[in-house]
């Protein structure tokens, strides 16, 4: 497999000259900066605890652990069962879907898995816990976790016909309950607490009675607490939105390299993948229009037909189609944002995108913007499809070769941001769960120096 030699792991640095270790040793650092810090964005902490310490709440288990053992019967579609085991991670794919075998480096398989898109709550929790900088005392900590599985809590109610507007909020209530009788809560008015919702925000944002979700965040005591979500609400400060799980779960910093330059240097044959099922209810459905235009295209586009649930788990077909596309098409799905983001953009495919609020209003301690948004992904705006005979296929034919070149190779270095590692990546690479912890810390080292300055002026 002469095809899969990387040259940036030293594989065994016990048996090199102590001269080559440290040019490596150098060599590692300068890679670790040029490909997470090809601009600045934060520098390495001596002490990697000087944002805060965080506190994690030991909920009663029906706040968490006791809902995943409801996985039999969580909705209408088979178990999630192995989908929520391994912490969150689900089965290794080595195990349960053998068409990942051929596709990559095999020792990068270990480090795939079927993921559900909602396990988020289930993963965060784990790593929280296992995290340098979790505090068992909460007088020390600055930053307060709750690891209440709201998303598992509410989901049986989502799609139950006989669930009612109090079915889906009693879980919420009771847990509001409760935290109002932790003095830290008290103290802070929850400003210094977060949590995380495995599902987008508009689950949570129910504001009729027998409307869709639950009406969690319109609750008065979730005023002040930050959420991390897949789907971000916006015009809500409070709600940050973090990448959505997909199957590749990095064991180290190296995996990460493996796979970059994997992806990196992949022969693509597919100028365009879509991986999406139209709405054949919808009128005008703007991704039965993106499929026509992926037929017209012939053996420059390929399509993945994901109707009936079949891309639920970072299917192999869909990973297959990514890897093989230089570009994929992102159209909003039910709601703006959806977990074919970052299928695509992890296979080192360059999204291209038609809404706004599906990546550059959402994802914004992850993907560059403020006007960088080109470096990374394309825009084409679906008004001009519809009616001016603009075609995705003409827009990306007109890109040059080179600056496909460089567009893939700034994807390819937001990658290790973009994953959930099962364990700390180590080596100073920060991935997905890094990014958020670092970011909610900031956050309130922030507002505790504007709060001080606010008082002494
Ligand atoms: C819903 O209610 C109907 C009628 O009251 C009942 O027959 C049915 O079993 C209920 N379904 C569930 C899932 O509880
Ligand atoms: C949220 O914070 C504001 C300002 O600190 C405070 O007035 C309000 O009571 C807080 N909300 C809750 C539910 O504690
Ligand atoms: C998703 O993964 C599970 C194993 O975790 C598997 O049983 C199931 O068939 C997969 N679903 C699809 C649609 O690939
Ligand atoms: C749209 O463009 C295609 C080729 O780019 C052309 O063949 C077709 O006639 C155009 N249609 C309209 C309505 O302008």
């Amino acid at each position: 497999m002469d095809k899969y030699q990387f040259p940036i792991k030293p594989r065994k640095p016990q048996t090199l000259h102590r001269g080559i270790l440290f040019v490596s040793f150098l060599s590692i650092q300068l890679i670790i900066i040029l490909f997470l810090y090809a601009r600045p964005i934060q520098v390495f902490s001596p002490r990697p605890c000087d944002a805060g310490l965080v506190y994690v709440y030991n909920l009663p288990p029906a706040f968490n652990h006791d809902l995943i053992e409801r996985c039999e019967k969580i909705n209408p579609w088979p178990s999630r069962c192995a989908a929520l085991s391994s912490p969150g991670l689900g089965l290794p794919v080595i195990d349960s879907d053998k068409k990942f075998t051929g596709l990559m480096p095999a020792n990068l398989l270990q480090s795939w898995f079927s993921t559900d898109q909602f396990a988020l709550e289930i993963i965060f929790h784990h790593r929280m816990l296992n995290h340098q900088c979790r505090t068992l005392n909460p007088s020390k900590a600055s930053a307060f976790y709750i690891p209440f599985y709201a998303g598992l809590a509410i989901e049986p109610h989502l799609w139950s016909p006989n669930s009612t507007s109090y079915d889906r909020d009693q879980d919420c209530l009771s847990l509001l309950k409760w935290l109002q009788n932790q003095s830290p809560y008290h103290k802070s008015h929850g400003w210094d607490h977060f949590i995380t919702l495995g599902r987008i925000t508009w689950d949570f944002r129910r504001s009729h009675q027998n409307d869709w979700g639950s009406s969690f965040l319109y609750m008065t005591e979730m005023e002040n607490t930050t959420r991390l979500l897949i789907e971000r609400d916006p015009w809500d400060e409070k709600d940050v939105a973090v990448p959505y799980p997909t199957g590749f779960h990095p064991r180290s910093a190296s995996d990460v390299y493996e796979w970059q330059q994997f992806v990196l240097n992949r022969k693509r044959k597919t100028l365009f993948g879509y991986v999406g099922a139209p709405r054949s209810g919808f009128k005008n459905d703007f991704r039965g229009l993106l499929l026509n235009e992926c037929g017209q295209a012939g053996s420059k586009c390929r399509s993945v037909d994901c109707s009936e649930g079949k891309c639920i788990n970072s299917s192999a077909e869909t990973i297959d189609l990514f890897l093989d596309s230089e570009f994929c098409l992102q159209p909003r799905g039910d709601s703006f944002t959806r977990r074919s983001l970052f299928d695509c953009m992890v296979s080192g495919s360059v999204p291209v995108l038609f809404w706004k609020r599906s990546a550059y209003m959402q994802y914004k301690w992850y993907l560059p913007g403020y006007g960088d948004e080109p470096e990374w992904s394309v825009f084409i705006d679906r008004q001009d499809m519809r009616e001016r005979n603009v075609s995705v296929r003409a827009v990306l034919e007109g890109i040059s070769e080179h600056k496909v070149r460089e567009l893939r190779e700034r994807v390819v270095k937001l990658i290790p941001r973009l994953v959930y590692a099962s364990e700390s990546l180590g080596q100073g690479m920060d991935d997905a769960f890094d990014i958020a912890l670092k970011g909610i810390l900031r956050q309130l080292k922030d507002r505790r120096r504007r709060k001080k300055m606010g008082t002494t002026k």
